[in-house]
């Protein structure tokens, strides 16, 4: 294989791309989650914009393990090693829909940590791909944190 870059480089964009996708697998199922138990006046309008985070993710998920396949890697994926990989904490117990929007902001947060440096790094090892398809990312999650957040505000 030879797309032009080395396969250390691959590799180490791979390898960062493996917890991006377990983070972003974590953050699809938690607001899957929220969005079957959400309770509460705001009921409908959080059902549905949880129903439209969740299905962006799950396209996303496939995109960005599609995207290890292209670097010349297998895709780690189970809820073992994703729970491992993750920065999205498990929800646990009855959650509030207050808690829920909290909850979901923290998760979009992490993931547009965890993205910024893998960013740099991508275009760094002159792979442009995936910085351009995590720039893509990012704009959704903190998109998504603002609305969230709005749900709050006073
Ligand atoms: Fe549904």
């Amino acid at each position: 294989m030879d797309i032009g870059i080395s396969e250390a480089a691959r590799k180490k964009v791979a390898d960062d791309l493996q917890d991006f996708l377990a983070s972003t697998y974590a953050l699809y199922l938690k607001t899957q989650n929220f969005h079957w138990n959400v309770v509460g006046p705001e009921f409908f309008s959080l059902h549905v914009l949880f129903e439209k985070h969740y299905e962006n993710m799950a396209e996303a998920v496939d995109e960005i393990a599609e995207r290890i396949r292209a670097l010349g890697f297998f895709v780690d994926a189970s809820f073992s090693s994703f729970k491992k990989r993750s920065s999205v904490s498990e929800p646990h117990g009855k959650v509030s829909f207050k808690k829920m929007i909290i909850e979901l902001i923290k998760g979009h947060e992490a993931i547009s940590r965890m993205g910024r440096p893998l960013i740099t790094k991508s275009q760094a090892l002159h792979e442009d791909i995936t910085a351009d398809m995590v720039i893509k990312r990012l704009t959704f999650h903190e998109k998504a944190a603002w609305m969230l957040r709005s749900h709050l505000a006073k």
